[in-house]
C-alpha cells in the first residue's frame, strides 16, 4: 500500500470511541511531545475527551522514550501503576507507543511481564492508532502493530496543540547519523523530509489559528532535503527563507541542528531573515576530538569552535545552547578536561548535561572501556558547575537590556507574574496580567539568574 501524501480527514459522528476519556503520558523529546499532540488530535476528532489523570481516564496512552536508561525505568514504573487501575476497571484500555516500542526486546518484555497492556504501536504508525483502538473496543482483543520504518510520510493528521500561540512543526523524520551512543536511528528510522509546500501550508494554517512562533522539528534539520511539486530541491536554509515570508508569523526556531551540516547559507539566513530567532541549539556532546571520533560525530573540537566563531561573527547576540555527554566509554580525565575547557571557551547560554547511558544495540554499548559510575558522577558534577557558572554570567549580562518576549501565560508560582521567552529562548518572569498571554511585549531585564531572567514591562 502506498501511503504517500494520504490525507486523513476526521469526522465527529457517533462511533465506538465517542465520549471516551483519554490521558496521554509523554516521555522524551519534542518529537514525542508533538506525536502526543497528533494522537490527541486524532482522538478528539473521534469525539474523545482529554482528562489529565490516568485514574479518571478510560484510555491511557504512554508515549515512551528510549534515549537513556532512566527513561526506560520511568516507563516501566508507570506501566506497573496501570495494573491496579485495570483490576478495578476491566474496561480500561492501556496503550503504549513511542521509541521504546521500536525495539523487539522491549515488546517481548511488555508482552511477557505486563499482560494488562491492550495496544502496542510504534513511531511509524501513529496514524493507525484510532483504528487499532476501535479494534480493541469492537473485537475485544489486544493488538500489537509496529512498523520497522515508514514507507512514506502521512500528511494531514490533526493535532491538539499544547500551546495556543506557538507550535511544533515536523519538517523531517528519522536520523541517518548513527552516533555510536544513540538509539534514535533505530527507533525513528531513516531520514525523510516533508515537501516544502506541505510545511508551508501547515504553518499558514497554524498562523490563521493564532500561532506566532513555530519550532521546526527534526533530529538533524540541517540535512533537510525537500523536493517541491515543481521538482526543485529545497535545503534547510531555502526552507527558512520561504517560511520567513509567511505573513503574520513572528518567530521561527528549529531543533536540532548537527554541527557537521551547519552551512554558511544557514548562517546567512540568520542575517537575512528577521523572523529567525537569534538562538541555536548546537549539541557538541564532547570537547575532545578523540572522543568525538569515537562517538562518530564527524567534526573536531577545532571545527566546532570555528563554527561558533562564524555564528557569533555573523550574529553577535546569538544565544547558544548545547547537549553534552559525560563518561562516554574510554573518556580519560584529559578528554573530560577538554570538555570543561570547551564549555568555558564557548560560554554557552545553557547546556543539557547527560551521564552516558548504555543503549542495547548501539556500537558504544559493546565498547570495553566503560567508565565506572562514581567517575561519571564526579565528572558530571564538575561539568554542571562549569556550565552553570557560564549561564549565570551570560544571563547577568542581560540586565538593563530590553528584550522582546512572547508571553506564555501566568507563572506557575504566582498569578500576578507572567512568564515568557526572549528571542534567545531565555525564560523571563515579570509582573503583568493574564490577558497578555500570547502577545509580544517589551521587557526590561532587571535580574539575570542561572536558569532564568526577571524583568518589568516597558
Ligand atoms: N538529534 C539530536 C539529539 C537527540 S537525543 C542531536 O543530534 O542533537 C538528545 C540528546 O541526548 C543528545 O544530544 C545526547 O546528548 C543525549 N544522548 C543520546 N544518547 C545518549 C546516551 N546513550 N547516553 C547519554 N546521553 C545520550
Ligand atoms: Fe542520535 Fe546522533 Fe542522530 Fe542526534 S544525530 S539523533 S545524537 S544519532
Ligand atoms: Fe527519546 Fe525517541 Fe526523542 S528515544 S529523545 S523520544 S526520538
Amino acid at each position: 500500500m502506498n501511503r504517500d501524501n494520504r490525507n486523513i480527514t476526521g469526522h465527529n459522528e457517533e462511533n465506538l470511541l465517542s465520549g471516551k476519556k483519554y490521558n496521554i503520558i509523554t516521555f522524551g523529546c519534542q518529537m514525542n511531545e508533538h506525536d502526543s499532540e497528533t494522537i490527541a488530535g486524532m482522538l478528539q476528532q473521534k469525539g474523545c475527551i482529554e482528562t489529565f489523570s490516568k485514574e479518571t481516564a478510560d484510555i491511557t496512552i504512554i508515549n515512551t522514550c528510549s534515549v537513556r536508561e532512566n527513561a526506560d525505568k520511568r516507563f516501566f514504573g508507570t506501566l506497573g501503576q496501570l495494573k491496579k487501575i485495570k483490576e478495578k476497571n476491566p474496561e480500561y484500555v492501556a496503550c503504549v507507543c513511542g521509541c521504546m516500542m521500536q525495539q523487539q526486546h522491549v515488546i517481548d518484555t511488555v508482552k511477557a511481564k505486563y499482560p494488562w497492556v491492550d495496544i502496542i504501536f510504534g513511531t511509524h504508525n501513529i496514524h493507525r492508532f484510532p483504528e487499532l483502538l476501535e479494534k480493541v473496543y469492537g473485537e475485544k482483543q489486544k493488538v500489537a502493530e509496529v512498523f520497522e520504518d515508514a514507507d512514506d510520510i502521512v500528511e494531514g493528521l490533526p493535532a491538539k496543540r499544547l500551546y495556543k500561540h506557538k507550535s511544533f512543526v515536523n519538517i523531517m523524520y528519522g536520523c541517518n547519523n548513527f552516533c555510536t551512543y544513540c538509539i534514535v536511528p533505530y527507533t525513528r528510522g531513516r531520514e525523510k523530509s516533508r515537501r516544502p509546500e506541505d510545511i508551508i501550508g501547515e504553518i499558514k494554517r497554524l498562523v490563521a489559528d493564532g500561532v506566532k512562533e513555530v519550532t521546526l522539528l527534526g533530529q538533524n534539520v540541517n540535512s533537510y532535503k525537500g523536493k517541491g511539486a515543481d521538482g526543485k530541491l529545497c535545503d534547510f536554509a531555502d526552507l527558512i527563507y520561504m517560511i520567513n515570508d509567511i505573513e503574520g508569523l513572528e518567530r521561527i526556531r528549529f531543533m536540532t541542528s548537527h554541527p557537521k551540516d551547519l552551512s554558511d547559507k544557514l548562517i546567512q539566513a540568520y542575517v537575512d531573515c528577521d523572523k529567525l530567532c537569534n538562538y541555536i541549539h548546537l549539541p557538541v556532546q564532547a570537547g575532545s576530538s578523540r572522543v568525538l571520533k569515537l562517538m562518530n560525530r564527524r567534526y573536531t573540537r577545532e571545527g566546532y569552535l570555528e563554527l561558533v566563531e562564524k555564528l557569533r561573527n555573523a550574529v553577535p547576540d546569538i544565544a547558544i545552547s548545547t547537549d553534552i555527554i559525560v563518561g562516554f566509554p574510554g573518556e580519560t580525565e584529559e578528554d573530560f578536561e577538554e570538555t570543561l575547557s570547551l564549555v568555558r571557551a564557548v560560554k554557552y547560554d545553557s547546556a543539557f548535561t547527560f551521564l552516558y547511558s548504555i543503549r542495547k544495540g548501539t556500537p558504544a554499548a559493546e565498547y570495553e572501556d566503560q567508565i565506572p559510575e562514581d567517575v561519571k558522577h564526579e565528572r558530571f558534577n564538575r561539568l554542571v558547575e562549569a556550565v552553570n557558572a557560564e549561564s549565570a554570567a551570560r544571563n547577568a549580562a542581560y540586565v538593563g537590556r530590553i528584550e522582546r518576549v512572547l508571553v506564555e501565560g501566568v507563572s506557575k508560582k504566582d498569578e500576578t507574574t507572567l512568564s515568557g521567552r526572549t528571542e534567545g529562548f531565555k525564560l523571563v518572569d515579570f509582573p503583568g496580567s493574564a490577558e497578555l498571554a500570547g502577545s509580544m511585549v517589551d521587557v526590561e531585564i532587571t535580574e539575570g539568574r542561572t536558569f532564568s531572567l526577571t524583568g518589568k514591562l516597558v
